[in-house]
């Protein structure tokens, strides 16, 4: 017992020595591989978490829960391979407000606001799209690549209750956790629409769209189907200025900023406070890899926060706990408060980014960043974003 301690003492006592740093606070891992059942920092590593069943193949992972989220928002992960039926009957929610963010493979997309004369709008999402669909939008999906993944957000959190309730059973995560069950026999899992099924939808806020009001339109050509005629990856592409319109983004033709804080950050906002009610902010931010004379960036969020990765690797460290290095798929979450740090080792590290409310993490960078038409950064490091003009021209 004694041997041990002094042991002990002697291996600090021999890293301060060679100049360690030496943290006597305990530290635990932030890694899990299910969400929390309460408010905490976590790490959920790639196609880990809790998962079902949708039909025989189609499976949802849930990254983040009501649970998890404080009831602020979830984010799960919908794989399958190509699909010949929608995943979903068109339905709209009277509460819940969805994101759709295509994350692997082809996802094809449907909204349309439930207005008179409201245009029906359909797009072929590779991934990087994105798809905005507020309460009351009539909306569906579809799988149609070998490897598909759709990325789904919703604010507030519950609505991935629905899933628990229609699960064909458990999917295992715990070892390989392959994406999908790869099973040739996957039929359409809807039967007819019932009362009692329709009431059952309704309870989990669900409201299916009458078939005979609502078809979904496959005329597409180019990735796209529409009367608003908006470009789809053949021009930008501006949000509405309205939290009730549905709306798409193709990868990297939206809105752009760079901030040159530390490295370089392009900051793409897909949904800002103007489309939520202030009460929810997505997007996505490119990073430059650190160099050895910058630092790292920090932050402290007044909302609960989360990332999921999409390129290159980033170390990601919350107060009081180890840092970890993320790579694609995996998946971050900061309770509001908390202070963590962040940078990326790799050039041309993105991630998305989820904020449960306006002053989130981009409103942060936003404050000191420039328009910017490029997702690429600047070729050479020290350009100040904040600096005339001029220097634009100097890239
Ligand atoms: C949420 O947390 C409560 C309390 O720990 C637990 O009873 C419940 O099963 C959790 N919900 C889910 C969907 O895991
Ligand atoms: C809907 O479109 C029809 C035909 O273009 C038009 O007559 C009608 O006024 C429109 N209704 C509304 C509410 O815009
Ligand atoms: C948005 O926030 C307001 C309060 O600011 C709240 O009343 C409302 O329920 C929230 N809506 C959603 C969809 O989260
Ligand atoms: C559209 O909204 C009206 C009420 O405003 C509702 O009766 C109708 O069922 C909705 N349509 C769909 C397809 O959800
Ligand atoms: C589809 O894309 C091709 C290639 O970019 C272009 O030539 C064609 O005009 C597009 N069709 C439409 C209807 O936009
Ligand atoms: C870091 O060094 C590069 C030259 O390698 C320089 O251009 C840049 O301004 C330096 N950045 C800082 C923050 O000092
Ligand atoms: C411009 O950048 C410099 C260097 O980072 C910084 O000290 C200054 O506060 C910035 N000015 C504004 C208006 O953001």
């Amino acid at each position: 017992m004694k041997s041990t301690f002094c042991g002990w003492m002697l291996s600090i006592s021999l890293l301060a020595l060679v100049g360690e740093t030496v943290s006597l606070a305990p530290t635990s891992s932030i890694v899990v591989d299910t969400a929390p059942n309460d408010v905490r920092p976590y790490v959920l590593p790639k196609y880990k978490g809790d998962a079902i069943k949708l039909t025989s193949s189609q499976t949802i992972r849930f990254s983040i829960t009501a649970n998890s989220s404080g009831g602020a928002f979830s984010l799960l992960q919908h794989n399958g391979k190509v699909s010949g039926w929608l995943s979903a009957r068109p339905h709209t929610h009277g509460l819940t407000h969805e994101h759709l963010y295509c994350t692997r493979g082809r996802c094809q997309l449907w909204g349309q606001k439930n207005a008179t004369n409201a245009s029906h709008e359909a797009r072929v999402a590779t991934p990087g799209d994105y798809g905005n669909i507020p309460p009351g939008s009539i909306h569906t999906f579809q799988l149609v690549d070998p490897d598909s993944q759709l990325t789904h957000v919703f604010h507030p959190a519950g609505f991935e209750k629905l899933f628990h309730v229609f699960s064909q059973g458990e999917h295992d995560t715990h070892g390989i956790s392959s994406p999908y069950v790869p099973i040739l026999d996957d039929p359409s899992p809807f039967g007819p629409m019932t009362p009692q099924e329709y009431n059952r939808l309704v309870s989990l806020d669900l409201y299916a769209a009458p078939e005979e009001e609502y078809i979904p339109r496959r005329d597409f050509v180019n990735g796209t189907a529409g009367e608003a005629q908006q470009p789809w990856h053949d021009g930008p592409n501006h949000p509405p200025n309205d939290p009730t319109t549905p709306y798409f983004v193709a990868k990297d033709w939206g809105p752009k900023y760079l901030n040159t804080d530390t490295g370089y950050k392009v900051i793409q906002p897909l949904a800002t406070p103007t489309h939520t009610h202030r009460n929810f902010t997505m997007g996505t931010i490119i990073m430059s890899n650190k160099l050895a004379n910058e630092s790292v960036s920090t932050a402290t969020l007044p909302h609960h926060f989360a990332l999921q990765m999409e390129e290159g690797q980033l170390v990601f460290q919350v107060q009081g706990y180890d840092s970890v290095k993320l790579l694609h798929g995996d998946v971050a979450f900061v309770p509001a408060g908390v202070t963590f740090s962040y940078h990326a080792t790799v050039p041309y590290t993105k991630f998305m980014y989820m904020n449960a409310g306006d002053r989130g993490l981009e409103y942060q960078l936003l404050r000191r960043s420039v328009p910017w038409e490029f997702p690429a950064y600047p070729t050479s490091p020290g350009f100040r974003a904040n600096s005339t003009g001029s220097k634009f021209t100097q890239l």
